[in-house]
């Protein structure tokens, strides 16, 4: 049987377990992409309603952080996420405003190399009466090497603010947090090829698997709350017409040149 290059972990899979455990056991230099949202440090009952008016709707057990533990979860697991990567590899990490001190500390003293700074701006920020209503997150676009890393530039001025709306999940049984495909396609897009291999450690409904998967990348999740695990798992495998679409599809063409594109210099 052939040996999987991911060690212990077959690709393509999805495991139910602690990232922190199972990051230590896939081996160095496996993997080109990582894509995650960890859990922010914040409760996330407040933010239960943000896709949907129907609470019910949402499983319960969402794995939170405690604030004065999250400085040293998010170095550990950013350790290692520096050493899976391969020397021209990636990560995409999405954090909320009240932890980004921990994320760009732990960023920095793993070792990468920070690229971009990108502002995601969504709609369903939650109501407030007496402070602003937060609708963007943060995404750290950082490198093992800034010399040698996967950008395939699909647009001639790329932004770094990002307006991507949430989905509706109708209806249906959710996680209480879900990326919009539509963002994961487009970083999947920029900085990876079919073929490679993306991880994230905290899966939650299993988005990135979910769309890796239809767009030709391999993937390997990790998820701590068995429900999640079943759900993310549940949602990759019903998906049988994704699964007969391997081959990357629907890169976005080339855009007419606008006002902006007209700006001078690069770096
Ligand atoms: C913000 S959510 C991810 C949402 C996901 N991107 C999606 O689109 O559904 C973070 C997830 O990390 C999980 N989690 C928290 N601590 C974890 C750990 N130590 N190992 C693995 N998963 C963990 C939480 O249960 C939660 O599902």
């Amino acid at each position: 049987m052939e040996k999987s290059p991911l060690g212990p972990f077959e690709l393509d899979t999805l495991y139910h377990g602690d990232a922190l455990d199972l990051l230590p056991l896939i081996p160095g230099g496996s993997i080109d992409l990582i894509v995650t949202d960890p859990p922010f440090a914040i409760d996330f009952r407040a933010q239960r309603l943000n896709y949907n008016r129907t609470g019910a709707n949402v499983l319960e057990g969402y794995a939170e952080i405690a604030p004065d533990e999250y400085g040293s979860f998010t170095s550990r697991w950013l350790r290692e996420a520096f050493r899976v990567l391969s020397d021209s590899g990636s990560i995409y990490l999405f954090s909320g405003w009240n932890r980004l001190r921990d994320v760009l500390c732990g960023i920095d003293s793993a070792g990468f190399h920070t690229i971009n700074h990108l502002i995601w701006k969504y709609q369903f920020g939650v109501f407030t009466r007496k402070k602003y209503v937060t609708s963007h997150y943060h995404i750290l676009f950082a490198v093992k090497d800034p010399h040698d890393y996967t950008f395939n530039k699909m647009e001639h001025y790329p932004e770094d603010v990002w307006v991507i709306n949430r989905e509706y999940w109708k209806g249906k049984k959710k996680t209480p947090t879900k990326l919009p495909g539509e963002i994961v396609r487009k970083i999947l897009f920029y900085s990876s090829n079919p073929g490679d291999i993306v991880l994230d450690p905290f899966l939650g409904s299993g988005t990135v698997a979910a769309v890796c998967r239809e767009n030709g990348r391999h993937y390997l999740g990790f998820e701590l709350v068995e429900d999640y695990y079943r759900f993310a798992s549940e949602r990759i495998s019903n998906d049988k017409s994704l699964a007969m679409r391997k081959k990357c599809q629907g890169m976005p063409g080339k855009k007419k040149r606008t006002d902006h594109e007209n700006a001078e210099g690069e770096i």
